[in-house]
């Protein structure tokens, strides 16, 4: 078996290859709105949905190349959330990923429709494209519209908006993380898991545990890393939720406490995947990097 790092750069390789191939250039009229999209699309990211899905695909001994669509398709998706997220109605910040968020690059209409564009494409690729079963295809574009829509992604970035702030509880803190963050990781591993068209339910159920560990400890280290990296190593403006007085863990926790439960939440997602051979090993080491990553 390659060392993480090797493995991590081979599924980056992969998929910025698949995305970049397959997002088309338009014609001439709308070249602005894809060249907003590929630039929010191919600027970099750590990728860690699409790893996750190929991860969970290899969990149960599937391919890589059953699991581009599935890894594409959370991709669109991620990339279109940040796009908005950083909207000036939203977070409001001009660097994303070491260069200028879309609508500074472009325009804030253009950023709008880009992030539209992406989501939209999201689900036209899972219902077109890759080799799977009509029930397996159904299953995964339910899956991601429910992880992506008011139950998932955009019902926790309502509950971030809503709360700048106020102090949540403990109880509304968590439960918006596994929406805003949460939800697309769960469906990352649950996507990568159907792709490989031999999941058992009683598998299904164990990587989705594993999945709402990490899902929630991967936001608490983001918002730990807001607090103790800095902007050069980020990519975006470190300090950013402090100054906009953002519901956070830190800010209720302190960072050991913070710290202390995104290992725990690491211990608990390993846990979750007892029942998994070795085929599961990189799940087990995605778990221990998301919550040593400093980017
Ligand atoms: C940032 O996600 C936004 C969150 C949901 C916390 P990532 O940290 O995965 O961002 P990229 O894709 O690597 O830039
Ligand atoms: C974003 O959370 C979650 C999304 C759904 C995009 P943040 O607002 O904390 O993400 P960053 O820190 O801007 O990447
Ligand atoms: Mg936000
Ligand atoms: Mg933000
Ligand atoms: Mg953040």
């Amino acid at each position: 078996m390659t060392d993480f790092s090797g493995y991590l750069t081979g599924c980056q390789l992969r998929i910025n290859q698949y995305l970049s191939e397959q997002l088309p250039d338009g014609e001439p009229r709308l070249s602005r709105l894809y060249q907003a999209m590929r630039y929010s699309l191919t600027n970099g990211g750590k990728r860690i949905r699409p790893v996750l899905a190929y991860a969970g695909c290899a969990a149960l001994g599937g391919q890589p190349q059953q699991a581009d669509v599935a890894a594409a398709a959370v991709e669109l998706i991620h990339a279109y959330s940040l796009v908005h997220d950083d909207l000036p109605a939203m977070d409001d910040d001009d660097l994303r990923r070491g260069q200028p968020t879309c609508h500074r690059a472009f325009d804030e209409a253009s950023a709008i429709l880009a992030g539209d564009a992406l989501q939209a494409l999201a689900f036209e690729w899972l219902s077109l494209r890759g080799d799977y079963q009509p029930t397996t295809r159904l299953q995964m574009i339910q899956l991601l519209a429910r992880a992506a829509g008011p139950e998932g992604m955009v019902g926790g970035q309502a509950i971030d908006l809503g709360a700048v702030g106020e102090k949540l509880d403990l109880s509304t803190l968590e439960s918006m993380h596994r929406l805003k963050t949460g939800a697309l990781i769960r469906a990352s591993v649950q996507l990568g898991a159907l792709a490989s068209e031999q999941a058992e339910p009683s598998q299904l159920a164990a990587l989705d545990n594993y999945a709402n560990a990490i899902g929630l400890a991967f936001q608490v280290q983001d918002d730990i890393l807001d607090i103790e990296s800095d902007t050069s190593v980020l990519g975006k403006q470190q300090g950013a939720d402090l100054a906009r007085d953002k519901p956070t863990y830190p800010a209720l926790l302190g960072l050991n406490g913070a710290r202390e439960l995104a290992s725990q939440l690491r211990d608990q997602a390993i846990d979750s995947l007892t029942d998994f051979d070795q085929q599961a090993d990189r799940l087990r080491q995605l778990a221990d990097y998301i919550v040593a990553r400093r980017f």
